[in-house]
Order: structure tokens, then C-alpha cells, then sequence
């Protein structure tokens, strides 16, 4: 099963892709997360990206490209993966193409989470990630049991550079210029869905769920 998760930035992808790669038993790869990562061990990758992502700009296709393919090669992609973050132009989607037909795979689903701006903004502003683990947390709408702490490895709470308002708005007009064509080229290639991410992330992880068994019978969820 490989997954390809669309959407705005703030539409869930990351929070729901982590709920369905445990379920499904398949790696999340979110390129968000491996260059965050990078940027904290401030290593050659990581001081090159930095720039891009406080502004909210994309980090350059090459860069990214490179990291994507490496993680992709690993093991435990073999059967199968949650892609989160990437593609996010038409230029990463034509070499995701490339890179899928040299390693004999085909993307199985497609899923476009669509959400409206004013959510967005409220979703990421109040957005807080878990430092060692990446979950996810909201000051409102799903806080942390203990103030400050990760639920699952109690590791410390954080917001992230990028999640200001200013910064926000660049994110989201960077995803209107590059990313949102994308959801034409998939529509045209078939297996692709959309879903409504403003509702309640229960509802928009069972329709995944759904979505998943509808075009893949013998995905397995495990409980
Ligand atoms: P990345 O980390 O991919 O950020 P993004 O795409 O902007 O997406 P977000 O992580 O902000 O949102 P999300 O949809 O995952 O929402 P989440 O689940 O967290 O990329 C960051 C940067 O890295 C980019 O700006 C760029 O610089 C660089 N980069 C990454 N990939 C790249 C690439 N391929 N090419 C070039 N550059 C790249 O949810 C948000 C909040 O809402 C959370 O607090 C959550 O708890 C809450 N929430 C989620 N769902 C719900 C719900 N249904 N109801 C209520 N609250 C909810």
C-alpha cells in the first residue's frame, strides 16, 4: 500500500498520517519531519534547509529529493508507505513518477485532506510537537493530558519556527502557487480521493480507513 497524503499545510496530514501508518503497520515518511530532524542535529542537510523553512518556503527540489529517495530505498518501505510532505510541485511529482517506476511500485491511493483557511490558521497556531517522537497536539483542540508533555514517550512539547502567523500566510500562499496544482495531476491519474479535513480527526481518520479497504481489500488493520 503506498499512500500519497495531500493538502494544505495545517489540513492534518501529519497527525492522521501517524494514526494510519501505526494502524496499517507502514512507515509515515514526512519530509517536514526528516528536515526538521536534520535541522536539529544541525547537520550539512539540515543547515542548508533552515532558511527555507523558518520563511515557509520550499527547501530546494534537489535537496529534497535526494533525502526522500534515500529513505525510500530502507527496508522497511518495501511493502509499502505513508508519503507526507512530498510531492509538493509538479517537478517532485513527474521524478516521484520516475523513482516509482525504477523501483516497480505504483502510488495506490491518493488522498487530498481539504480544509478552509480560518481552520488552518487556528490549527497551526495552536499547533505543539513532540520533540523526541513529532506527535502531534493542540493547545484546544487535542492538549497534551500533562501541559508541556508528550501522551505517548513524555518527552517535552514544542512550537515549531514556522508556525507564526506571518509565516503561516506564506505557507499557505507558497502552497496556492506550487502545491495546489498537484490536485488536478492526481485527480487525471486515477485512485484519488477527497476528503473533508475540517471535521473532527476521528471522522477523517475513519474515512481514511474507509478509503484504504475500498481500494486495497487486503490491507490489514491492526488493532
Ligand atoms: P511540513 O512539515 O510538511 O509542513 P506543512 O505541509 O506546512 O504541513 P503541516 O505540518 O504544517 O500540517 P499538517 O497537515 O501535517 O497538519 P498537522 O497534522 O500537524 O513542511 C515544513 C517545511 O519543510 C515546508 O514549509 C518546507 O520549507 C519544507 N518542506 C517539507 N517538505 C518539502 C518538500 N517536499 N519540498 C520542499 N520543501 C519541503 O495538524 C495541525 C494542527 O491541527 C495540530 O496541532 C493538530 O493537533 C491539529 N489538528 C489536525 N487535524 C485536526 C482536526 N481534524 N481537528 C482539529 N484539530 C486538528
Amino acid at each position: 500500500m503506498k499512500i500519497i497524503l495531500l493538502g494544505p499545510p495545517g489540513a492534518g496530514k501529519g497527525t492522521q498520517a501517524k494514526k494510519l501508518a501505526q494502524k496499517l503497520g507502514l512507515p509515515h515518511i514526512s519530509t517536514g519531519d526528516i528536515l526538521r530532524q536534520n535541522v536539529s542535529q544541525s547537520s550539512g542537510l539540515g543547515k542548508e534547509a533552515q532558511g527555507y523553512m523558518t520563511k515557509g518556503e520550499l527547501v530546494p527540489d534537489q535537496l529534497v529529493t535526494s533525502m526522500l529517495i534515500d529513505r525510500l530505498k530502507q527496508p522497511d518501505c518495501l511493502n509499502g508507505f505513508i508519503l507526507d510532505g512530498y510531492p509538493r510541485n509538479l517537478a517532485q511529482a513527474k521524478t516521484l513518477n520516475e523513482v516509482f517506476q525504477n523501483m516497480g511500485i505504483d502510488a495506490s491511493l491518493v488522498i487530498y485532506l481539504d480544509a478552509s483557511e480560518n481552520i488552518i490558521i487556528q490549527r497551526i497556531c495552536g499547533r505543539l510537537v513532540c520533540k523526541k517522537c513529532q506527535a502531534n497536539f493542540h493547545v484546544t483542540n487535542m492538549p497534551p493530558k500533562k501541559e508541556g508533555i508528550c501522551d505517548y514517550c513524555r518527552a517535552e512539547l514544542y512550537q515549531r519556527v514556522d508556525d507564526t502567523q506571518d509565516t503561516v500566510k506564506n505557507r499557505l500562499n507558497v502552497y496556492h502557487k506550487e502545491t495546489s496544482g498537484l490536485i488536478e495531476y492526481y485527480r487525471q491519474k486515477g485512485n484519488f480521493y477527497t476528503l473533508n479535513a475540517d471535521e473532527d480527526a476521528d471522522i477523517v481518520l475513519s474515512q481514511m480507513f474507509e478509503l484504504v479497504q475500498k481500494t486495497n481489500g487486503s490491507a490489514k488493520i491492526q488493532s
